[in-house]
């Protein structure tokens, strides 16, 4: 069986976004001693959605650490909190010359709260803040949650 296609995207960053803050949730920019949170935040995210691929926490760890270890902006990535819990992450980096959303992950029992646009807009403002102009994204086709958010942020699929 095919794998579902990934549709690249373009958010142009402008004066539109704005950040809706959710009540008695934190957002701090994310650091290396993180690793561990957010991988348990991101096998909790992912599973049971279009591009869980059987990943276990082990392989959660090695792909944070792998961001970590790549181009990650860490001025421009964020976690939302909860009573010391993380419940909301959108890990960023530079990939050919771009900022690049890599990943946005919503805990599963905390999605649909608008966590997600938080962490998410808290970065777009804060990289249009720095001067960046558009960020680069991918979305599996069917993806349909995380599509809504993007669309609804002002990413525009790019032609394949
Ligand atoms: C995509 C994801 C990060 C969204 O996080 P979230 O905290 O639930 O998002 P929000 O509550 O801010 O909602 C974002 C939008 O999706 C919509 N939405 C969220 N959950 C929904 C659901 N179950 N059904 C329909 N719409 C939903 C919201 O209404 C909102 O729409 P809007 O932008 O038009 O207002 C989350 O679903 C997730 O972790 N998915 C698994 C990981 C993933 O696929 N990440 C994206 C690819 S990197």
């Amino acid at each position: 069986m095919s794998e579902p296609e990934k549709i690249r995207y373009l958010l142009a960053l402008n004066a539109s976004i704005t950040v809706d803050p959710v009540a008695n949730v934190t957002v701090r920019a994310l650091t290396t001693s993180d690793v561990h949170a957010l991988a348990e935040l991101m096998l909790d995210a992912y599973i049971g959605t279009i591009d869980y691929e059987g990943e276990t926490i082990d392989e959660a760890v090695g792909e944070v650490e792998s961001w970590f270890d790549g181009s990650p902006l860490l001025d421009h990535s964020y976690v939302a909190v909860v009573g010391g819990a993380f419940v909301s992450a959108v890990l960023v980096m530079m990939l050919d010359g771009l900022p690049f959303i890599a990943i946005v992950m919503t805990r599963s029992d905390s999605k649909d709260q608008g966590l997600g646009r938080y962490v998410t807009a808290t970065a777009l403002v804060s990289l249009s803040d720095k001067g960046e102009e558009q960020v680069v994204l991918y979305i599996t086709d069917g993806n349909t949650i995380s599509e809504k958010l993007f669309l609804s942020l002002g990413a525009v699929p790019q032609p394949s």
